[in-house]
Order: C-alpha cells, then sequence, then structure tokens
C-alpha cells in the first residue's frame, strides 16, 4: 500500500460491546445498525491478538471492496471453508480465481435475458397450484404460516427450473431444515466443534450431494431435450477454450444453484407480504396496478415491463430486508478505506442491513417506500448504497431471475388476495445464514380490492 496514514479505523470500547450483547445475540442486524450510529462507517474490531476485523457501511468503501479493488478481497473467511464450501464444495458461489473465472463464463450465459422467458410459465403455474390450495385457507378464514409457504413454492420453482421438476425437493427440505436448526451453533463455531446438530447437518448433507450425483448420472445415462438448467450446464461450452466441466464441478454448480437460488428468494418473497400487509394503501396501488394491467390475467414476460410497482416492491423489500444481511471478504494485502488502514488478512464485513437504513442515504430510512426505486431517485443515489445482490465481478449471477420471479410471483397472488399478519404476531429477525422472521408469518386472506374474477389460463408466451 502506498501512502498509507496507518490511522486504525473507530473500535467501540469493550463497556460498548457488552452493552451491545443482548441485540447481538437476539438481532444481530439491528447490533450492527447501532454499532454504525455510535462509530461510524468504518468500524474495526481486534479479536485477540491475531485476528481483524472491519465492518463497513458507506457505499465508496463497499465499492472499492466488490469492485474497484476486489483482487485483493477473497471470499475465504471461517464460514467459507467450513461451512459454505463443506456443503457447496468448488460451486460459483465458494470458488475462486482461475476456477472462479471459468465456471463464471460457463454459467452467466445460462442466466441471460432471452433463458428467462420459458421460465414465466413455470414461475406462474407454480404459483396457480399454490393458490389453488389456499382456497381453502381464505374459505375457512385459517390462518397459516406464509413463510413455509413461499419456502415451498420457491422450492418447486427452482427444482423445476434446474431439474425439470421438483425431483429432489424432499431431500432439499430436509437438508435445509437441518441446516437452519443447527445454524446458529454451527454458524458460531464456524462448524468446528462437534455437536448433535453438525452431526445431523453432515448426515443430510451427504444425502443431498448423493442425491444430486444420482440424478447427474441418470441425466448422463438417458439424455432429454428438457432445457432445464441441468441439460444447459451439462452441455455448457467455454467460448474461449471449448471446453465444458467435469461432473464433479456440475454436482458443485447445481447444489450451489440449489440453495443459491431458493433461501434467498423465499425469505424475500415472505418480507414483501410482511411489508404489504403493514402498508394497505401501497396493497391497494400494487392491486390497481394489476387490475390495470392484467384485469385477472396471469402474468407474461411481456407484462414485466408494464408491472413497475411490483418490482418497485420486491426492491424495496430487499432493501429493508435483504436476505445476504452481511456479507464477508478478507484482505489478501495491506489496503487502505477512507484513509484508513486495513492490514493484510484483515477480515471485512459488509453490512448490508445497515446501510440499505443508513439515513444519509435514504430518507427516513425504516419506511416502505417503493417509489425510492424509482428511475431519478435510484440515479440520485451512490450504486453501492443499495447491493443486495452483492456487486463487481461477483454480483449475483441469479438477480434477474430473483426479481423477475418475485415480481410475477407478487403480481399472480396480489390479484387474488390480500395477506393480513395476525394481529400482535411477533415478527423479529433472526438471522441464519439468510435473514428470516424468527417466528415465521402466521396470516389469514382477504379478498384483494376490486379483484375480477381471476381466470387461471396459460400465458400468452413471447
Ligand atoms: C432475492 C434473491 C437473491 C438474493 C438476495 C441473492 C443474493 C446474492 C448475493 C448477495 C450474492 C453475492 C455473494 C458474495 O459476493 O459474497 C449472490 C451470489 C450468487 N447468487 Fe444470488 N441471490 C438471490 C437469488 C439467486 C438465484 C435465484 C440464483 C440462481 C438460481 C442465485 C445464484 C447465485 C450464485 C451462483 C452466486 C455466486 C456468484 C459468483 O460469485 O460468481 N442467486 N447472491
Amino acid at each position: 500500500m502506498q501512502g498509507s496514514t496507518g490511522k486504525r479505523a473507530p473500535a467501540p470500547k469493550i463497556l460498548d460491546l457488552i452493552r451491545l450483547l443482548p441485540t447481538l445475540w437476539r438481532q444481530p442486524p439491528l447490533a450492527l445498525v447501532a454499532a454504525r450510529e455510535k462509530y461510524g462507517d468504518i468500524i474495526r474490531l481486534d479479536v485477540g491478538n491475531r485476528l481483524v476485523v472491519h465492518m463497513i457501511t458507506r457505499p465508496d468503501y463497499i465499492k472499492q471492496v466488490l469492485q474497484d479493488n476486489h483482487r485483493n478481497y477473497v471470499k475465504m473467511s471461517l464460514y467459507h471453508n467450513h461451512l459454505f464450501k463443506d456443503v457447496l464444495g468448488n460451486g460459483l458461489l465458494t470458488s475462486e480465481g482461475e476456477l472462479w473465472v471459468r465456471q463464471r463464463r460457463l454459467i452467466q450465459p445460462v442466466f441471460r435475458h432471452q433463458r428467462l422467458v420459458p421460465l414465466v410459465s413455470v414461475v406462474t403455474e407454480e404459483t396457480e397450484a399454490l393458490l389453488e390450495r389456499w382456497e381453502g385457507y381464505y374459505r375457512r378464514g385459517e390462518p397459516f404460516d406464509l413463510a413455509e409457504e413461499m419456502i415451498e413454492l420457491t422450492r418447486k420453482i427452482n427444482g423445476r427450473i434446474l431439474f425439470g421438476d421438483d425431483i429432489i425437493g424432499d431431500v432439499v427440505d430436509r437438508a435445509r431444515r437441518s441446516f437452519s436448526k443447527g445454524s446458529r451453533f454451527i454458524f458460531l463455531t464456524g462448524g468446528l466443534i462437534p455437536s448433535p446438530q453438525r452431526r445431523l447437518f453432515r448426515q443430510q448433507k451427504q444425502i443431498l450431494i448423493r442425491t444430486v450425483w444420482s440424478v447427474i448420472r441418470e441425466r448422463v445415462e438417458n439424455p432429454t431435450d428438457s432445457d432445464d438448467m441441468l441439460n444447459a450446464l451439462l452441455h455448457a461450452r467455454d467460448r474461449k477454450t471449448g471446453e465444458g466441466m467435469s461432473l464433479e464441478q456440475l454436482r458443485d454448480e447445481l447444489l450451489t444453484l440449489v440453495f443459491a437460488g431458493f433461501e434467498t428468494t423465499e425469505k424475500a418473497l415472505t418480507w414483501s407480504w410482511y411489508l404489504l400487509s403493514q402498508n394497505p394503501g401501497h396493497f391497494d396501488r400494487l392491486a390497481r396496478e394489476l387490475a390495470g394491467v392484467l384485469a385477472g390475467r396471469l402474468p407474461t414476460f411481456a407484462d414485466l415491463p408494464n408491472l413497475g410497482f411490483a418490482r418497485r416492491v420486491a426492491r424495496e423489500a430487499l432493501r429493508l430486508y435483504p436476505p445476504a444481511w452481511v456479507m464477508g471478504r478478507r484482505a489478501l494485502e495491506d489496503d487502505e478505506l477512507g484513509g484508513y488502514h486495513i492490514p493484510r488478512g484483515s477480515f471485512i464485513v459488509i453490512n448490508h442491513f445497515g446501510m440499505h437504513r443508513h439515513p444519509e442515504y435514504w430518507r427516513d430510512p425504516e419506511r416502505f417506500d417503493p417509489d425510492r426505486f424509482l428511475p431519478e431517485r435510484v440515479a440520485s443515489r451512490p450504486r453501492f448504497a443499495y447491493s443486495p445482490f452483492g456487486g463487481g465481478p461477483r454480483l449475483c449471477v441469479g438477480n434477474d431471475l430473483a426479481l423477475m420471479e418475485m415480481q410475477l410471483i407478487l403480481s399472480t397472488i396480489a390479484q387474488k388476495y390480500r395477506v393480513c399478519v395476525l394481529p400482535g404476531f411477533p415478527v423479529e429477525l433472526e438471522p441464519e445464514i439468510t435473514l428470516k422472521p424468527r417466528y415465521g408469518l402466521r396470516v389469514t386472506l382477504e379478498a384483494a380490492p376490486r379483484a375480477p374474477e381471476f381466470t387461471p389460463r396459460r400465458p400468452l408466451e413471447v
């Protein structure tokens, strides 16, 4: 590093840390917001003599780490090595260096805009099936857990997108529950300490890996012409070398897409419904947009640009409750952020949750206001004030798919029902690997305002 001032970033006092502990334990994202308010946009934490952590909550710092000087910041961290990599192997989310460059080149085209078109009917068909199930809840006025419903819906959609059908749904569900059950302990110990949770976690992980293997083998032995991602990845060839990926690599990529694809989207949808239930005026506006554009039919790909408010609702939900609420990196060499010295080896915590509520960049940050995402308002903010999908070269490869999925699901359901969270139902932040409502979300359904007769029919393909 040239010309470093060597200035150390502000560090919290021990007493403040102790005061923060209960919040840090119970609702860590709120503790990170409080820490930023007290100490500023960069905070240094020395853990013993050897481990230095910097938490950053400022667009230009985040830009430097994720984009401008991204080569200096790798993903390698305790969690990566012992948790994510343990399950996902060397898939796109966890790999680094040459392997990552090659795989990104192979995988990115599978998510191209044009390839999303046939996925629209997968999303709307599954959402229609969900609405049929919900009919009973509606008629009986029966409360149910919306978080579980969003998990099942997005898991089925993801299964169809990846494998042509929800063939490994049960295995994924069991694995998800075991990861989720032990995640707090495993997370805090970096997966290093033996425990019943870790044993269960490992057991389910093995079953999941074996299942994905058997799906790949079956497809190799009995090829199909399905346009799912398994086929697309199996036949993907590097435009530079003409080479494809090994079957081991394909397995890791599929495991990655299984989890990266639905764990995140289902949480974002659950939070979207929560926010709409708390802001009935915004729900009414959404319902008006849907009545005007769709008049009771299912959305198509061609409708998406006309469903601007639905998309802004999704983006605003991702601001207030980013599923990836923090993100980690490690500095390979010394660097400087905002005049503060970042020593080589330092861990960087990107505080997305705090960034998305930073009052310097978001007026009245706690307020749900989808119009923050009108183009002129987006243009008035620094790009990295909002990064629910990360940024720079490692920007989420599925971001267009995720936003499209959210827009379609919100638009299909909100034409029929208004979701109402049970009065007094506790909603607290539970950060597992992604951010979820701790007790789920118990809701009842009401008919959406001015809901026209819903006429399920196949969407027009474009
Ligand atoms: C609302 C939904 C989603 C959110 C909030 C989200 C968030 C993110 C974030 C923050 C990253 C960057 C991680 C980092 O740099 O450390 C990421 C990467 C990634 N996401 Fe997503 N994601 C979502 C949906 C999806 C979907 C639908 C897929 C695919 C089916 C997907 C696949 C991936 C992959 C493969 C990466 C690794 C990219 C790379 O490093 O090259 N994600 N996602």
